[in-house]
């Protein structure tokens, strides 16, 4: 087991603090396929092929951790203890200025492994002292997906989801990089998807507003 850290080391504060600083930007890709190297995988590295190289970067394939399902300890106290897997993800997750959620679309959301990823955010936030929330503001969420469909439509909840997300911690939303593909490598052959990539990281991020947010500014 390893000890959770609650606060913010002098450096991630730093980070924090120049997050809109663009020279300053890190990447943390998680990778949720349930199959390594698949086509959701290419897509996102096909995406980062073309940050600028001053851009830090992190690569982590969620099937390599050995993470359980997570457990809602939120209102059991202090004294908990993550795992090695958990704290590795906290670590890179709170270090990272633009998170790349890059899963397959399963059931027309998340992979299992994905879900179960942000599952624990819950958890972060909720800890006795936990600064994640003050650490996650203002940084950005980023969806990377392939499906079998062609129909991109059917995709919209895997959006609402992340967008949703995204609002709830105050983030900025760069929306879905979208790809078709069954087998591995057949999102190579989606021409549209390639070529979106070359821009995507380079698109807005917006502050994500929930609608009642955008509704109640409105009026
Ligand atoms: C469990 C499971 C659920 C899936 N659900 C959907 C779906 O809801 N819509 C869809 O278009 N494709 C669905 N697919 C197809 C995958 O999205 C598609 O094969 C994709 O290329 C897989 O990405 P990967 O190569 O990165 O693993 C599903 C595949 C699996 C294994």
């Amino acid at each position: 087991m390893t000890s959770f850290p609650t606060q913010a080391p002098d450096q991630a504060q730093a980070q924090n603090q120049d997050q809109n600083q663009d020279q300053d930007r890190s990447f943390l890709f998680v990778l949720g396929s349930s199959r390594p190297d698949g086509n959701t995988a290419q897509l996102a590295r096909a995406a980062a092929e073309h940050l600028p190289a001053a851009y830090g970067r992190r690569w982590i394939d969620l099937n390599d951790l050995v993470l359980p399902d997570f457990q809602d300890g939120r209102h059991e106290g202090e004294g908990w203890q993550p795992g090695e897997a958990e704290a590795t993800l906290h670590e890179a997750t709170v270090a990272a200025t633009d998170i790349v959620i890059a899963t397959p679309l399963y059931w027309y959301s998340f992979s299992a492994q994905t879900k179960r990823y942000l599952d624990y955010w819950s958890g972060w936030l909720t800890l006795p002292g936990s600064d994640f929330a003050a650490r996650m503001a203002g940084r950005r969420l980023w969806g990377v997906t392939v499906m079998a469909d062609r129909d991109e439509v059917v995709a919209g909840g895997l959006d609402t989801s992340l967008h949703h997300t995204a609002a709830y911690l105050k983030m900025g939303y760069g929306g879905i990089l979208l790809g078709n593909g069954s087998r591995p490598g057949q999102v190579a052959a989606d021409e549209r998807a390639m070529r979106r990539a070359k821009t995507f990281f380079a698109g807005p991020t917006p502050l994500a507003r929930f609608p009642h947010e955008e509704t109640a500014e409105a009026a």
